[in-house]
């Protein structure tokens, strides 16, 4: 019996469809190479949808989503709807649902992709980020009120409970307040996971850098550095440090060979992996992954819905079918990611390279060569 896997495809909103069926066609090129079937679970979820029905997810959504290991994801956003209700109520939802506590954004520069730093080059660019991807700001309590306040703010997770009592007065004219959280919990299971990252990268020099602002926000942050010094401790073949964020938006541009492996909470985490996505090439080459070791994982491109390119057929699928090379990874089919990523560097030396780029592919051009790669490996 051949392997089969369920893998969910959710294509979304804008350009998100488009680069899900070239995402699909070549991870099916590489089942066909490396014997293993898929069989997708298509749903509906978007703006699209909202819009007719009123609907984000559905427990229906949800139930489906949770019989596979493996969700491949567009992108969502519309022009049509207000800002945040679609990220909040479909990305940000599902991160949380399935409790997907890790973001893993590689930022590798490919052989044959510019870069806007000078002088650096495929041996310079190649470290990943690891992003806590369920607490700090983005638990998404707060509030805003005049005069005064009394309210009740609840962060609820599979891994435990948190509830704040606000009980708070002021005479600004309007005040407005949003609640960081990071658990000890939380923290160290994302920040283990990035540990054991730089033991199965196996550079010469191991090392995890831990991106924070424990100088100012010494409650959360100071938390984080405790538990980053604890489970460094249990990992003595890697080396650690700490860096803070502003300072590592300055290194990650001048001296990007210095890292491996980062760790850092979620806020501090979306925003340095847009300026990794840079180094690396562009938003239309960086990948990620959201992921809970033990449920239902989550792979998509971490640029937007870009409504904008929608149907025109120019979008770069490039970091969707990376986010694919990841997803055959975390199920267990290393060979195949590693002939995708293979397939994609092949497909930038011969040319076959989107406008971004400075080529002149089509999206479905690029996703042919790789398939077509794939099925001649
Ligand atoms: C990302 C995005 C999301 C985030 C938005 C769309 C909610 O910017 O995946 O980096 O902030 O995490
Ligand atoms: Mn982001």
């Amino acid at each position: 019996m051949p392997r089969r896997h369920d893998i969910a495809a959710i294509g979304g909103d804008g350009i998100g469809p488009e680069i899900i069926t070239e995402g699909k066609r070549v991870l099916e090129a590489a089942g066909e190479r490396y014997g293993f079937g898929i069989r997708w679970k298509d749903l509906d979820i978007g703006a699209e949808r909202y819009l007719r029905t009123g609907e984000l997810l559905t427990e229906g959504d949800l139930a489906t989503l949770g019989t596979c290991r493996a969700i491949y994801f567009g992108a969502i956003g519309d022009e049509r709807v207000k800002p945040g209700i679609l990220e909040k109520g479909i990305l940000l939802a599902l991160r949380f649902h399935f409790d997907q506590f890790v973001n893993l954004r590689p930022v590798k520069l490919l052989p044959g992709v510019w870069t806007p730093l000078a002088g650096k080059g495929p041996a310079d660019v190649d470290f990943v980020v690891v992003r806590e991807n369920t607490e700090d700001f983005y638990v998404g309590i707060g509030s805003r009120f005049r005069k005064e306040e009394r309210k009740t703010l609840e962060v609820i997770r599979s891994l435990y409970r948190v509830k704040f009592g606000v009980d708070a007065e002021s005479d600004a004219e309007e005040v407005a307040y949003q609640i960081g959280v990071i658990t000890r919990e939380g923290a160290r299971r994302v920040i283990r996971f990035a540990f054991e990252q730089a033991i199965r990268r196996a550079r010469a020099a191991p090392k995890v850098t831990s991106v924070d602002k424990a100088n100012v926000l010494t409650e959360v942050y100071g938390l984080w550095r405790d538990v980053f010094s604890e489970v460094a401790a249990g990992f003595p073949g890697v080396s650690s440090e700490f860096s803070f964020v502003d300072a590592v938006t300055m290194w990650f541009v001048k001296n990007p060979e210095a890292f491996d492996v980062v760790v850092t909470p979620n806020m501090f985490g979306d925003i340095i992996t847009d300026l990794g996505a840079m180094i690396q090439g562009g938003l239309g080459l960086a990948p990620g992954g959201n992921i809970n070791p033990e449920g239902t994982s989550m792979f998509e491109p971490i640029h937007g819905s870009a409504p904008k390119y929608r149907g025109l057929g120019v979008a770069n699928p490039v970091a969707t079918i990376w986010a694919g090379s990841m997803l055959l990874d975390h199920l267990g089919e290393g060979e195949a990611a590693a002939a995708v990523l293979d397939g994609i560097v092949r497909a930038i030396a011969a040319g076959v390279k989107t406008r971004d780029m400075g080529g002149q592919a089509g999206t479905s051009e690029v996703g042919d060569f790789i398939a077509a790669y794939l099925r001649g490996a």
